[in-house]
């Protein structure tokens, strides 16, 4: 399980350049911009719609999805197990929660380890399958309850990017207990969410479980790395895509791994 070589090339831009090609065939810009109208308008203000999993019905916004959640929460996902040190002596990470595949193709770049993907919708897993393929990485996807996952075996960690709000209460209980018994077993765990803690309600009971298991909770603000065609389309939908940002919860499943 080495760390990838420093001098590979970052197989990220021609990815994102691949996702366009991939996504734009059928739509136009405009589609794919109103799609992302929709989509960030979900977000913040309709959540309930969300956990009923109205974000990625309809061509618009799987698109908008795909072309500016994805490539951002890649790129936050990267710096933050880079920033935590996190990249090497993984064999599998589990991503619950997949969506395109985006957070965990970049933990799993970074430690050349495998990705298993779960997902609710049956599009986001092909889009995981595809997101693999393009990046030459081991792994899979399958269509699956993230909530009723099972901790995967070491060397191994968990992401969830943006998905643990997605559940309801009782599936986010079951998750956190779950997710308890990853120290002893020496799994890491990843999970990240927004900035804006309007919609979180659960964060501060799970930062104090991690705080209690050894983890910790951190926020990311980080500068204007979108590529130009995603920050383009962000910027036309009237987003702020200048910064990325985050916040996390990370329990490195050994004591010796630990950030120092
Ligand atoms: C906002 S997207 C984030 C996707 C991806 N993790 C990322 O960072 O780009 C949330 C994802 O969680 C998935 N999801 C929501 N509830 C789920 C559940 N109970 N089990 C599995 N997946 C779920 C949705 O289908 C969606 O793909």
């Amino acid at each position: 399980m080495p760390e990838r070589a420093p001098e590979a090339a970052d197989p990220f831009p021609a990815w994102v350049d691949a996702l366009q090609r991939r996504h734009r065939q059928t739509l136009t810009f405009a589609e794919v911009r109103k799609g992302l109208q929709a989509l960030s308008s979900l977000y913040v203000e309709r959540r309930q719609k969300v956990t009923g999993g109205a974000a990625l019905e309809g061509a618009g916004k799987r698109a908008a999805f795909a072309l500016y959640y994805g490539p951002a929460h890649f790129l936050l996902v990267r710096a933050i197990v880079r920033a935590l040190g996190a990249t090497s002596g993984l064999r599998t990470v589990l991503d619950l929660g997949c969506g395109t595949g985006a957070a965990g193709a970049a933990w799993a770049l970074e430690t050349c380890a495998a990705v298993d993907g779960i997902d609710r919708s049956g599009w986001a897993v092909e889009e995981t399958r595809w997101t693999l393929a393009r990046l030459r990485l081991r792994g899979t996807a399958k269509k699956g309850d993230a909530a009723a996952a099972t901790l995967p075996v070491p060397p191994s960690a968990i992401v969830s990017a943006f998905a643990v709000n997605e559940l309801d209460a009782d599936a986010r209980t079951r998750l956190l207990s779950t997710l308890r018994g990853a120290p002893a077993r020496g799994v890491r765990v990843l999970i990240v969410e927004p900035l804006a803690r309007r919609a979180l309600t659960w964060w501060d009971q799970w930062a104090a479980a991690f705080a209690a298991a050894g983890g910790r909770q951190d926020e990311w603000r980080l500068g204007p790395e979108l590529p130009e065609s995603v920050a383009e389309l962000g910027r036309a939908a009237g987003l702020d895509a200048r910064t990325l940002g985050g916040r996390s919860l990370f329990e490195p499943g050994k004591e010796d791994d630990r950030p120092r």
